[in-house]
């Protein structure tokens, strides 16, 4: 279990919507340091939080920041980017790709040296589409059940290290990426504390929102859900040579 007293935690995409609230939440829990990663300059009246500069899909930048931090317990991969379109258009494809899952993987990628001597957390911010697309948003939905599919492999590779992989499987909530979309939503700032709340329980898969949250024990007791623990059992096995 992992609590956020006393913790340095590091969330991408900090600067507004769900990103923000993590930052704020993580604060109120008592967080001794939070990295909060922008791609704008970002000023936080808070002495616990640091900024830093992080395009996620820029690897300099991600590695630069990587140098910056001492010691990490809990990684909050957050960035994402959400548009519409019809799948006609490879660029937009691509764009989703490379901010919600390379992004998601090359932050993964160099903080986990610091996560693995932590024995720390991962939390990926996917969302419901990843579960079942959302056919005028397809290429986020594909680039989230890519990051999702990622998050279950992770866990599996890094549960022999003491590194826990958490997924948020996000329902609406009410920031710039669901302006325009008139659909109850979820506050950032609940979202947030549920999110903490389901890493301190421990919950591999995080179900944030009143909409995520009805499908929860649908999917934990799920033959799915069965699979993928049969599956990660091989890596629990020790190697034969
Ligand atoms: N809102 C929802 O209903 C919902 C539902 C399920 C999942 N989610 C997921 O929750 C996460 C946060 O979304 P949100 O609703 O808070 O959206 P948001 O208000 O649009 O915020 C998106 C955040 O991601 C950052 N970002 C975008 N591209 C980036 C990049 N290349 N590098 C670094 N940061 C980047 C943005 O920074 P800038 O300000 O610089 O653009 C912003 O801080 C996303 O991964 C989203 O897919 C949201």
């Amino acid at each position: 279990m992992t609590t956020i007293a006393d913790k340095a935690v590091l969330v991408t995409g900090a600067n507004r919507g769900i990103g923000r609230a993590l930052v704020e939440e993580a604060l109120t829990r008592g967080a001794k340091r939070v990295y909060a990663g922008t791609r704008q300059p970002l000023a936080h009246p808070d002495g616990r939080v640091t900024p830093l500069t992080l395009d996620v899909t820029n690897a300099a930048q991600i590695q630069a920041a990587a140098d910056q931090v001492e010691s990490l317990d809990v990684l909050v991969n957050n960035a994402g980017i959400a548009l519409y379109d019809d799948l006609s258009d490879r660029a937009v494809l691509e764009r989703h790709l490379a901010v919600n899952f390379f992004g998601t993987y090359g932050v993964t990628q160099a903080f986990l040296p610091l996560l693995t001597r932590s024995k720390g957390a991962i939390v990926n911010n996917v969302s419901l589409m990843a579960l079942a697309p959302f056919p005028i948003t397809p290429a986020y939905s594909i680039s989230k059940a890519a990051a999702f599919n990622l998050t279950q492999s992770l866990r599996a590779l890094l549960a022999g290290r003491g590194v826990r992989v958490h997924a948020a499987l996000t329902g609406p909530t009410d920031t710039d990426m669901t302006r325009g979309f008139d659909v109850p939503k979820a506050s950032p700032e609940s979202v947030a504390r549920a999110i903490f709340d389901g890493v301190e329980n421990g919950e591999e898969d995080i179900f944030p929102d009143p909409m995520s949250q009805s499908m929860a024990e649908g999917w934990r007791g799920g033959v799915v859900k069965g699979f993928e623990h049969q599956y990660a059992a091989v890596v629990a096995q020790p190697v034969r040579s």
